[in-house]
């Protein structure tokens, strides 16, 4: 008898299905040793490309390139074996056209292992979804703020404040839905809204800083772990790993600086003198 342990992996029709029922847990990821502390505890691990601005100290995330995310796409699916990886389309690798984006997304695909990819836009980007879906590659959809929009926005601000704006961001969700997104993260949305959309489209909504009406929530790992300085004010920190590091770092240099190299004397033991 084999000793092989079988994990399945979550599939895109079981996130469907929470729709209405268990709320779905999220978290991003962009490393294999994360990937494998979470992957017992979250539906979706997210590669998002906020690892631009999270691991590669870039300003947004319109410097992430495709490589990047394919990168450490590989990395957290070494790490996953049950959660469901979905990877972020980065800026310039979908607007052209949706062959272009079905070569990216293809790519992103077959060099990772990943189920599916993400792409921000409503209306904007519906013909692309469609295109993709089609062909076999399960789209996640991203509306409200979009941090790929920033220059044209002129910044990141909650969308949905003002009724004025419901019919345009309520027209993106039902286009996302209708273009076959399994799943649609709502960003920086006011709740009203983000509670009508969710009652308005048949897939989960993911919410990130728009209120506990959605049918899920995603989380920046380092957000939530207490390592950003400056978290969003929606972020509840669930440890504060920041402090702790610091901590072990400064008794580290302090015990080399004084020649101590504690655990050292495993590698090269000691003989007992009796
Ligand atoms: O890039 C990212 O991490 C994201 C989430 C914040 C939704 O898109």
């Amino acid at each position: 008898m084999s000793a092989h342990v079988q994990t399945h992996r979550i599939t895109v029709p079981q996130i469907r299905a929470h729709k209405n029922g268990k709320p779905v847990v999220v978290l991003t990821c962009y490393h294999a040793h994360t990937a494998r502390l979470l992957d017992e505890h979250v539906d979706i691990m997210l590669v998002g490309d906020s690892l631009g601005m999270v691991i590669h100290g870039l300003e947004s995330t319109l410097g992430v390139t495709l490589e990047m995310m394919i990168l450490h796409g590989r990395a957290v699916m070494r790490g996953a074996q049950k959660a469901l990886v979905v990877v972020d389309m980065p800026f310039g690798s979908y607007e052209e056209s949706p062959e272009v984006a079905f070569r990216n997304a293809a790519r992103v695909i077959q060099e990772t292992g990943a189920t599916a990819v993400k792409l921000e836009g409503g209306t904007r980007v519906a013909a692309t979804i469609a295109y993709l879906v089609q062909r076999g590659i399960p789209v996640m959809g991203h509306i409200g703020l979009t941090p790929q929009g920033v220059n044209v926005a002129g910044g990141f601000r909650t969308v949905g404040r003002a009724e004025a704006e419901w019919p345009a961001i309520e027209a993106d969700a039902a286009a996302v839905a209708e273009a076959g997104a399994f799943a649609v993260v709502l960003e920086g949305m006011a709740e009203p809204l983000a509670a009508r959309i969710t009652a308005q489209i048949p897939i989960p909504t993911i919410g990130i800083g728009a209120s506990p009406a959605c049918d899920g929530q995603v989380l920046v790992l380092e957000d939530m772990l207490g390592l950003n300085p400056n978290p969003p004010k929606f972020v509840r920190q669930y440890a504060h790993l920041a402090p702790a590091i610091e901590s072990a770092v400064r008794d580290y240099a302090q015990d080399v600086r004084e020649r101590r190299f504690p655990g050292a004397e495993n590698v090269y033991p000691m003989k007992k003198v009796p």
